[in-house]
């Protein structure tokens, strides 16, 4: 046995146990999702997909109506299966004709939907990186940036919302083909009805969503759904908000069709477009045994708890961001509408962000270091720090633990700035790792 390995293994349970995950995008799963991801589906080959028929009804229905579906290997009698329970319950979950479970991760999910839809040199108008979007939305640094034409918006730095004249304007200069909203640092919720009304004025514009960080809470029925309001796609990790295991996940509107066959580039084949994107445009052989723990997530998803899960995550995350605000921290949007808070550490205590994060390490409150609208400072040391709820809330946390959080969490910021001694830090571990331990990890119960 590899004692090495399953020695640090042991290790990070007991970090993640003894400690409070506040970074926004992380979660922590359940056992059963756990058990699907380390099962033997990973021995499996099954390039291609399962049939699409049949998809509407309920899970009998669903595993009844599988057949040889269009795959390249021999012995999908199970895979076919439990990949169709995966799309059955994500279309259920998000409102979709179609869904492909197949991206190994966000990134693979984007940027095999600008493959689907985009040739090369073609516009994207998608979110400023610097407020709040993300790598995969055109940053120079990506592979997307070297192949297409991005162009950024922005938000109000006095709200904190998104600038919907500014993305008006730059849709008319520059008729972008895909219209793309999503963020990985945005506190408020956006009104897809009327960017969707902004799209539909340029003619073949895809209308893309990237709701990495929300799919939780749209699946939970406390955010709208940009499918609801006309848009084409929706693309998601389902490691964050939504509790799966780690992985992307596109959902689509428009005709589903035989993958095998190439359709006319419309927008009506968007469904078809992507699965061929998917496999074989931009990935072989899809993850099976992580398909399998989407399906767990997804069917926990569906069930009536995550509705209050999700409610909890908000409000929580309202909690919190009043007890900052109490606490002297001034945050970017003056709140949150969702899971998400964004604090201007410099402004608030005259510390940069990799500071306070560093600091906040050494107690076992675990956030990150993040860039705020403008920042004049470099991204490895930024002037804020991002941080959420959808992690504590799951082992159980509640608005009174929240309060104590922000307590921590100026006392912290008072040691950085040198108005108290260091030797706090260590109490604070140790309170810190009592409070922890009331509120076990759903797979350690
Ligand atoms: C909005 C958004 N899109 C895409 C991604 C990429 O996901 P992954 O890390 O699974 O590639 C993230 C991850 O942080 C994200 O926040």
């Amino acid at each position: 046995m590899d004692k090495k390995v399953f020695d640090f293994i042991e290790a990070e349970k007991k970090r993640q146990s003894e400690g409070l995950e506040l970074i926004p995008s992380e979660n922590y799963v359940s056992r059963e999702v756990l058990e699907a991801m380390g099962s033997v589906l990973t021995n499996k080959y099954s390039e291609g997909y399962p049939n699409f028929e049949g998809l509407d009804g309920d899970d009998d229905e669903v595993i009844a109506s599988t057949d040889a579906g269009h795959r390249y290997y021999g012995g999908q009698d199970n895979t076919n299966i439990i990949e169709r329970l995966a799309i059955a319950r994500a279309r259920r979950l998000f409102h979709a004709d179609h869904a492909n479970v197949q991206p190994h991760s966000g990134a693979q999910a984007n940027n095999a939907v600008y493959n689907a839809w985009l040739e090369p040199g073609d516009t994207v108008l998608g979110m400023n990186l610097g407020h709040g979007g993300h790598l995969t939305h055109g940053a120079p640094v990506t592979q997307s940036a070297h192949i297409y034409n991005f162009i950024n918006y922005g938000t109000n730095l006095e709200t904190g919302d998104l600038d919907y004249e500014e993305i008006e304007r730059l849709a008319k200069e520059h008729q972008p083909k895909i219209l793309l909203v999503g963020y990985s640092a945005f506190m408020k919720v956006p009104d897809f009805e009327r960017i969707a009304k902004i799209g539909q004025s340029i003619p073949g514009c895809l209308l893309m969503a990237d709701m990495a960080h929300v799919a939780g809470l749209i699946a939970g029925g406390v955010h709208p759904n940009p499918l609801d309001y006309g848009f084409h796609v929706m693309t998601t990790t389902t490691h964050k908000t939504l509790r799966g295991p780690r992985g992307g996940l596109i959902l689509s509107r428009g005709a589903v069709g035989n993958p095998l066959r190439k359709p006319e580039h419309t927008l009506e084949n968007i469904p078809t477009l992507i699965d061929r994107s998917v496999f074989p445009g931009t990935q072989g052989g899809p993850l099976e045994h992580v398909i399998a723990a989407k399906a767990v997530s997804f069917y926990e998803a569906l069930q009536p708890e995550f509705k209050e899960y999700a409610a909890k995550i908000v409000e929580n995350a309202k909690a919190l961001a009043d007890g900052l605000k109490e606490h002297g921290f001034k945050l970017i949007g003056n709140g949150t509408e969702n899971h998400l808070i964004l604090i201007n550490v410099i402004d608030s205590y005259g510390i940069d962000g990799k500071t306070f994060e560093r600091a906040l390490d050494k107690i076992g409150l675990t956030l990150n270091a993040n860039s705020i609208p403008n920042d004049t400072r470099k991204p490895f040391e930024p002037s804020g720090v991002r941080l959420g709820t959808p992690a504590i809330t799951t082992r159980g946390l509640g608005v009174a633990e929240m309060a104590q959080i922000a307590d921590w969490m100026q006392k912290t910021a008072e040691v950085c700035a040198g108005k108290r001694e260091t030797a706090e830090l260590d109490a604070m571990r140790e309170e810190v790792r009592e409070l922890a331990l009331r509120f076990p990890l759903p797979s350690e119960k």
